[in-house]
């Protein structure tokens, strides 16, 4: 198994934190869950599905047929009236679902009542527009309201939305929805990144420009207020068709199985999977691990996640988990730098934020800043940290501790992934001695294991692949419209014992304590972004000039990974240097986004292979770590490693641009 070497000491970290005190006397969730999901795993979901609002309780908690499983079979809801009407009509429509702060400084507080009126609008204007139960929808749009306002109307509508992170390219998107087939897409003419307006409305022309594409409407919320091609017969502004709509709109109940959306994330191909989520399971789990691992009280918490509602994280903790729980929150559509590097501190002060749940990568590059800078606001209204995304290295669970927490605050390290749609591991605040950089246990009603290459449990202290033995409610139904690529992709790694495979090394410490390693596959963890090697692989080589590319992901101490690629040249190119490196980097950020960007590329001569012609990715990644070469008899021709190994050490091109 390969390993992250930067993380392989991990696991030898003794310092603990226990819960404070009164924290612990007021947790949602005791310790007494870890024995009563233990007893009953399906009565304990069961139990956590009572907490929702059903309009046609389930006959059975699951139908399990490997790896297909159905939830609550039987039972009906609408989980937009669960993240919304519910507490309207409980009286709490008055409290503040969502305060925004915009990049330029504009604010708009939302409330329930605000905010059902508004999704009750939107999905009026879908369903005007169109949109029928099943069609997939996509939603391209920076972090604004209306970003979660579409979400939740495609779900009040029973229209599965595909949202697509704005960071993506016209080129992604247009697979995205070729794949799904959507006919509709929501986008906004821009939005603001590092103080400057960024279009997106021409990246969604582009790709339902292009020949074949289903799309046949496309609504437009303006945002910065840039120009715009408009095409009359397909565009239509968001004010122009929701403002008009009746903020009336009475939802139907679908069943729990209902598709509730498609999210799309790299495997080990090129082709990105379309994650399918349903409904009941996704926001039972949802719902309880908001509650129980953020120790949410709606009453008296303020909760801010800082990631992107593009990426699952946004899905699952910004909208359907927080919002089924009535929380109010903090929606931020900028950089944590701008106008300063002070700015998320700036809003937590500014909110009274109490429950913060961020990345290790933000976390590294603030320390990286400087612990002066949060030191000059007031964050003594934090009660609690949540870490997602990738491990989190020690150093920076404690400075997050320290100089975020004010060494009183618990941190949750959770982990999960897209395809099991919620937290999987993580400590209970209330409960957890905690250990910096470990995600430690299986949550209640979750089951967990580290296995070796057969599939035996390691004992403590030992290592291996993390695997999930049991089904869990929000665990992804398959992959959108191929269910060979879902059993091929999770369930035939261990098809044996039946274990979902989920792609990531772990140990066991001497506690049987979990600890997270990172990938295994070919799967790069950039700022906790999924990237994976053959994409960037098979971008490069879409370049006229490119002959051949082989990608790694070597450490990084801010992203966590960085791209790092090495490409051969066609014959006749002979030219090398920073213009064709950067024209090579341009090309990628073009066919996949600028977070695919690779920090580095090295024009090498060949490439390490084995006799039989694979690529030693191990050896790239060792060069490109500067780490001294391992064995290298296996390759066909051993001097290739110092041709590429000289070249390199002289050429680093900043990320930077
Ligand atoms: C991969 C999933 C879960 C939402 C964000 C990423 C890595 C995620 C942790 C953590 C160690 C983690 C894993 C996983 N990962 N959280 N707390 N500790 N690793 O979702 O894009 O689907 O990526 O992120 O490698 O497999 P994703």
């Amino acid at each position: 198994m390969t390993e992250n070497p930067a993380l392989s000491n991990l696991s030898h970290e003794t310092r603990h934190f226990d819960p404070p005190e009164e924290l612990a006397e007021q947790a949602n969730v005791g310790e007494d869950a870890y024995d009563e999901a233990a007893a009953d795993p399906l009565v304990f979901w069961e139990t956590q599905a009572e907490r929702l609002e059903w309009a046609q309780k389930w006959d059975t908690a699951l139908d399990w047929d490997p790896p297909f499983a159905k939830w609550f079979v039987g039972g009906s809801l609408n989980v937009a009236v669960n993240c919304l009407d519910r507490h309207v009509a409980a009286g709490r429509g008055d409290k503040v679902a969502i305060h925004f702060e915009g990049e330029p400084g504009d604010k708009r507080s939302i409330t329930y009542a605000e905010l059902t009126a508004e999704v009750c609008k939107a999905a009026n204007a879908l369903t005007e527009l169109g949109v029928q139960t099943g069609d997939r929808v996509m939603i391209y749009l920076p972090m604004i309201p209306e970003a979660a306002i579409s979400m939740l109307a495609c779900a009040r509508i029973g229209a599965p939305h595909s949202v697509v992170f704005g960071g993506f390219s016209p080129e992604s998107l247009r697979n995205r929805i070729d794949d799904c087939g959507s006919k509709f897409v929501i986008t906004s003419d821009g939005g603001y990144r590092r103080g400057a307006a960024s279009a997106l409305k021409s990246n969604v022309d582009a790709a339902a420009d292009a020949d074949g594409s289903p799309v046949e409407r496309i609504l437009v919320v303006r945002r910065t207020g840039q120009d715009v091609d408009w095409n009359p017969d397909r565009d239509l502004w968001w004010h122009d068709v929701v403002d008009r709509q009746s903020d009336r709109h009475e939802a139907e109940a679908f069943d729990a199985e209902h598709p509730l959306f498609i999210l799309y994330t790299s495997g080990t191909t090129a082709k990105p999977k379309g994650i399918l989520h349903t409904s009941g399971g996704y926001l039972t789990q949802t719902s309880y691990t908001h509650h129980a691992v953020f120790d949410h009280k709606a009453e008296t918490d303020v909760y801010w996640c800082t990631a992107d509602i593009g990426w699952v994280t946004g899905h699952s903790y910004i909208v359907y988990g927080p919002m089924s729980n009535g929380a109010t929150q903090v929606m931020y559509e900028g950089t944590p730098d701008t106008p300063h590097q002070g700015r998320f501190w700036e809003i937590v002060q500014n909110y009274g934020v109490t429950l913060l749940y961020t990345a290790p990568t933000a976390i590294r590059t603030f320390m990286k800043w400087g612990a002066e800078i949060p030191s000059e606001f007031d964050l003594s209204s934090l009660r609690l940290l949540g870490s997602v995304g990738e491990p989190i290295n020690p150093e920076a669970w404690m400075w997050y501790r320290e100089h975020i927490g004010g060494d009183n605050c618990p941190i949750v390290d959770t982990w999960w992934q897209t395809e099991t749609g919620g937290i999987m591991i993580s400590p209970l605040p209330g409960v957890t001695s905690t250990k910096p950089g470990s995600a430690q246990r299986a949550l209640p009603g979750i089951s967990a294991d580290v296995v070796d290459e057969s599939g035996q449990p390691v004992p403590n202290g030992g290592g291996g692949y993390l695997v999930l033995t049991e089904p869990w409610p929000a665990m992804l139904r398959t992959i959108w419209g191929d269910d060979e690529r879902f059993k091929e992709t999770y369930w035939s790694r261990f098809s044996k014992q039946g274990y979902y495979f989920a792609g990531d090394g772990a140990k066991k410490d001497d506690d049987g304590d979990l600890w997270l390693l990172g990938r295994v596959d070919d799967v790069m963890n950039i700022s906790g972004h999924r990237i994976s090697t053959t994409e960037v692989e098979s971008a490069l080589v879409s370049h006229p000039k490119v002959a051949e590319a082989a990608v790694v992901g070597a450490t990084d101490p801010t992203t966590g990974q960085g791209i790092v690629a090495f490409v051969i040249l066609r014959g006749g190119n002979d030219e090398e240097g920073a213009d064709l490196v950067k024209e090579l980097r341009n090309h990628v950020a073009k066919e996949i986004g600028p977070i695919a960007k690779p920090r580095q590329i090295m024009i090498v001569p060949e490439l390490p292979k084995t006799r039989s012609g694979k690529i030693m990715r191990r050896l790239l990644r060792d060069v490109a770590e500067n780490r001294d070469l391992g064995d290298v008899t296996t390759l066909a021709d051993p001097t290739v490693m110092n041709m590429i190994g000289d070249g390199l050490k002289s050429d680093k091109p900043s990320a930077e641009e």
